[in-house]
């Protein structure tokens, strides 16, 4: 039985790494089938990929291997026009049309850039911190989860005030797997912005069809409240020299978001005159991508210092030293996202197999981080394991445009804590996300003196 690997509630208990490393040694290639799951239909099943050699041979030749013909999610887009439409996301396109789109809003990521971003990021994580501190205990998700929005919102451009509106479409994107977060909505309308309040009112009023069927939140009509805000946003931005009232209540003579907020990557994007479909695929993609992957990761890498004392102590002795391998360990060992998939473009072998055109082909991450051929004791959490050539991040055009951010907001929010929280301790049960995509946590109780 393979479809324990697919299904998401196989990743409610635990991460399935014993198997991973049995289909390593027997089928590092291997047939997945994928059942219906609840009212979502079953699919044609994909070739699994879990050898750490394999996995970046897929990643580094799209022209064998598309993020274009089938997109990058195991599920297929359910109508052809769904298709085309996430099709104009930079992440589900090949070179040379994906180089395109990357090169606009690349300078925005470089080491550089992140680095003029460290200081503000840092004092938010202390700003977060200073506000739990007193209670001596947390759910650290929450804690965790405004970091990436808060940093998002400065650098798409978004309002502080409206940042809750890019927490709730990132919800209702996981949603589809784990129903504790289908439809949860957290922006309070009064604290929004007036194109956060007109946004709310493009919502879909649910995410159930007439029928029973869901609706896909990976299409253009479950994300209409974020397109209307994308695209006031970048009405907005194109005003915003000269009027602001988009983002600010008549009544209000002063509001220090708008004043604060400067173009970021919508910006970008208007002056390159992008089509309409790019520029919301392009929101899209941010508003998600930086956003899950975080609050999933941040959580993540705590738990698992908790539960490896011996490698916390040596790291609070010298975090200055440590916390930067710290992190890139803690990304093997957690890896926020787990598979991506491609699709073959031509008949290929893959590991032993021969894979036809036009089959789904699904990378784990998860389990290329634990071969044991690049990493040894690959179970062993080792702050100071190098080399570290984890694949969390992906590998070849795809590679994480995020990375740099990535790393610098769990740095923040990680030293905080080694900083700040003595004695952290997990105070119950950490509860896990039902997802096969993202390894995540939903709560995580935490205590400290
Ligand atoms: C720990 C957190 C993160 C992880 C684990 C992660 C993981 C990944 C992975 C595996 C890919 C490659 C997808 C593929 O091969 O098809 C990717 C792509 C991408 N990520 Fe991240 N990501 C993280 C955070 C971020 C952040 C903070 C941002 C931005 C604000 C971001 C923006 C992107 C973008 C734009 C792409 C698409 C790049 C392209 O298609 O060329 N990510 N990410």
């Amino acid at each position: 039985m393979t479809a324990e690997i697919f299904h998401p509630a196989t990743y409610a208990q635990a991460v399935p790494y014993d198997r991973f490393a049995e289909l390593r040694r027997t089928t590092p290639v291997c047939w997945i089938e994928e059942p219906a799951v609840g009212t979502w239909p079953a699919g044609s099943g994909y070739w699994g990929v879990f050898a750490h050699a394999d996995v970046k041979r897929v990643l580094r030749d799209p022209d064998t291997f598309s993020s274009h013909l089938g997109g990058t999610q195991i599920r297929d887009p359910e109508t052809s026009g769904d298709l085309d439409f996430v099709r104009a996301m930079m992440l589900n396109q090949d070179p040379p049309a994906q180089s395109r789109l990357r090169r606009i809003v690349a300078a925005a990521f470089t080491p550089r850039a992140i680095r003029r971003l460290e200081e503000t990021i840092a004092d938010r994580a202390r700003t977060l911190v200073d506000a739990v501190l007193p209670a001596g205990h947390a759910d650290f998700v929450e804690v965790a989860a405004d970091l990436p929005v808060w940093t998002l919102a400065r650098i798409m451009g978004v309002p502080d005030r409206d940042r809750r509106l890019l927490y709730d479409w990132a919800n209702r994107v996981i949603g589809y797997q784990d129903a504790d977060y289908a439809g949860l909505s957290t922006a309070d309308a009064a604290a929004l912005s007036p194109l956060g309040r007109a946004a709310l009112a493009e919502r879909p009023a649910s995410m159930t069809r007439p029928d029973g069927r869901p609706l896909n939140p990976r299409s253009r009509v479950g994300l209409a409240d974020m397109y209307a805000y994308a695209h006031g946003l970048a009405a907005a931005t194109g005003l915003a020299a000269t009027d602001s009232s988009a983002f600010t209540d008549n009544s209000a003579t002063t509001d220090s978001a708008a004043a604060d907020r400067d173009t970021g990557i919508v910006g970008r994007l208007l002056a390159e005159g992008l089509t309409d479909a790019e520029f919301e695929n392009m929101f899209f993609l941010f508003a998600v991508a930086g956003n899950e992957t975080l609050r999933n990761g941040i959580p993540g890498a705590l738990l698992t210092l908790l539960q490896h004392p011996d490698q916390l102590g040596t790291l609070r002795r010298d975090p200055e030293t440590l916390l930067g391998p710290a992190v890139d360990e803690l990304l093997r060992y957690w890896p926020p996202v787990m598979q991506f998939r491609r699709t073959a473009t031509r008949d290929v072998t893959l590991g032993g197999r021969d894979l036809r055109a036009g089959d789904k082909v699904v990378v784990y991450h998860a389990s290329a981080n634990r071969d044991e051929t690049v990493f040894p004791d690959p179970d062993r959490f080792d702050i100071t394991r190098s080399p570290n050539d984890y694949v969390s991040f992906g590998f070849g055009p795809h590679y994480c445009l995020g990375a740099h951010l990535a790393k610098t907001q769990m740095r923040a929010m990680l030293g905080q804590v080694l900083t700040r929280m003595p004695h952290v301790r997990p105070a119950g049960d950490p509860v896990r996300l039902t997802s096969n995509f993202q390894n995540g946590l939903k709560h995580l109780p935490i205590r400290w003196d």
